[in-house]
């Protein structure tokens, strides 16, 4: 009989540390809804003593979320787990995750503790998070570099304290898919009340085998694995949802355990987590990537055509990748509009697709057919969650090999002022920022730039996503349009609104309290 694994999606959370990942609560709450449309069983929505945004965050996915059960990370602390009590109130499940580092190395530098000490603040935390909740998990920070005999004593004593759940994460990604089952095996066998609770498996992607370890630790007994969409997450990423799903899914004769996934929703979370936090796909990314089921050689495609299995193990049908139509026209009404959009999971209110239908109008003039790729974009920029400081009304560039490129733009500002400002610079986009720049006054440094087509063909829609950086915090921003110079405007205006968004309000500022 197949094992039953629960997969819990740390994207709100360990993915979110990612450089310049930081998505504000409405687009955590939309992540949230399709996190449940997928199937999983945890989403671990944030750090809810982190800052007031976290917090937030945290209680509106408890409302969002019916299904899954919502959880709050918290370090060994008193007070992290009041707060994150606190922001889960309103969730049908709720689930405290603390826990503390176990590792020499981390009680030595990091925690400035003796093992006992150590032990003593985890067992307290969970008693005291059991108070508010029936489902507490431990987290064993740093559990591929620990010493296993002391790993299995604080494992026992926290699951005496009321642990239901016991996270042994390889933070450092250190471990190789051997010794990473061995750990497991050794928790599940070694510890004597180990029946009381669930294994987790927890992994970085340091060493590129996050996928690999984790379901090693499946295979000697862990029943829940934390993983993040696109594998996002801290410095190289966390385990990849998709990867270890469909691992478990076309490898089920090897590993005979099933999940709650609808795998046919991967595509469409992949690409709203990509378009929310601005964090691009790597082409041959599996699963997912653009060419994940792409087949360029010609041995191969004689035998796709003839039959899909010669080379392919997955039917993208499966994950959820549409087949890329032709469908819509200028001539296509709203209504036609409306109806592709939710047959692509889109579901808009009335304001939204107004918006969407004018500028797919604007789209389907200018490249006459537009695909569902299109579409996704069209919609990623006009319902995009950031507040709107100030908006882009114009752009105009003049540029060339014989002239001083130079760009003017006409902006509305937060009182509803209308500013026009020109700059030169070295190209096109150097010059508009450079005119931005003057009106917005928000120094950053741009550093990082990437422009890819929607779809093939020269009238492609231009996708543009760009990274800035203000003092240690970094900005995504990213558009599209069919002119590069003003999609590279408005990515640019999306990442200066993120930015005046954390830096206007103070209730959204990070008090960098870290685990
Ligand atoms: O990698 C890690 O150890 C973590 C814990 C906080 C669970 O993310
Ligand atoms: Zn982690």
């Amino acid at each position: 009989m197949a094992t039953r694994i629960y997969i819990f999606d740390t994207t709100l959370r360990d993915g979110e540390q990612s450089p310049g990942a930081s998505l504000n609560v409405l687009e955590k709450v939309e992540i949230a809804r399709q996190l449940e449309r997928l199937g999983v069983d945890v989403i671990e929505a944030g750090f809810p003593i982190s800052s007031p945004g976290d917090f937030q965050a945290v209680q509106e996915v408890c409302k969002a979320v019916r299904d899954a059960t919502v959880c709050g990370l918290t370090r060994a602390v008193i007070k992290d787990v009041d707060v994150a009590a606190e922001a889960l109130k309103g969730a049908v499940r709720p689930r405290i995750h603390t826990g503390l580092g176990v590792s020499d190395n981390h009680l030595q530098y990091k925690l400035k503790m003796t093992r006992e000490q150590a032990l003593e603040r985890g067992v307290a935390a969970v008693r005291h998070a059991r108070r508010y909740v029936e489902d507490v998990e431990y987290f064993l920070e740093d559990s591929g570099r620990a010493d296993p005999d002391y790993l299995c004593r604080v494992v026992e004593e926290v699951i005496k304290a009321g642990a239901t759940v016991i996270n042994i994460p390889d933070t450092t990604g250190f471990m190789t898919p051997e010794e990473y089952g061995r750990l497991i095996a050794t928790v599940v066998n070694r510890v004597p009340n180990i029946d009381r609770a669930i294994v987790s498996v927890h992994c970085h992607n340091d060493l590129g085998m996050a996928v690999a370890n984790s379901l090693a630790g499946v295979m000697n007994g862990a029943r829940q694995v934390e993983c993040t969409i696109n594998g996002i997450g801290e410095r190289a990423g966390n385990t990849s949802l998709e990867e270890v799903v469909m691992a478990m899914k076309v490898r089920n004769d090897f590993f005979q355990t099933e999940t709650r996934i609808v795998t046919q929703e991967i595509y469409k979370t992949s690409r709203l987590v990509s378009n929310l936090t601005g964090i691009l796909v790597q082409p041959n990314k599996a699963v997912v990537g653009a060419n994940a089921f792409a087949h360029s050689s010609g041995i191969h495609q004689d035998g796709v055509l003839k039959e899909r299995t010669t080379y392919e193990i997955i039917d993208p049908r499966e994950v959820g990748i549409p087949e890329s139509k032709i469908l819509l026209t200028a001539r296509s009404g709203r209504h036609a509009l409306q109806h592709r959009l939710s047959e692509l999971g889109f579901h808009l209110n009335e304001n939204q697709l107004d918006k969407v239908y004018e500028r797919f109008l604007k789209v389907a003039d200018q490249k006459k057919m537009v695909y569902d790729e299109d579409l996704e974009a069209i919609v990623a920029d006009e319902t995009s969650a950031v507040h709107i400081t100030y908006e882009l009304l114009q752009v105009q560039v003049s540029c060339g090999d014989h002239s001083i490129p130079t760009a003017t733009v006409q902006l509305r500002g937060p009182a509803g002022e209308i500013v026009t400002d020109s700059d030169h610079g070295t190209g096109p986009v150097d010059a508009i920022y450079r005119a931005i720049n003057r009106i917005v006054q928000q120094p950053n440094d741009l550093i990082e730039f990437s422009i890819q087509a929607v779809t093939e063909g020269i009238d492609a829609l231009a996708e543009v996503t760009i990274r800035i950086r203000q003092g240690n915090d970094i900005y995504t921003g990213r558009a599209s349009h069919s002119d590069i110079c003003v999609a590279s405007a408005k990515a640019y205006m999306h990442a200066l609104n993120r930015l005046l968004d954390r830096v206007t309000p103070a209730s959204q500022q990070k008090t960098l309290e870290h685990v």
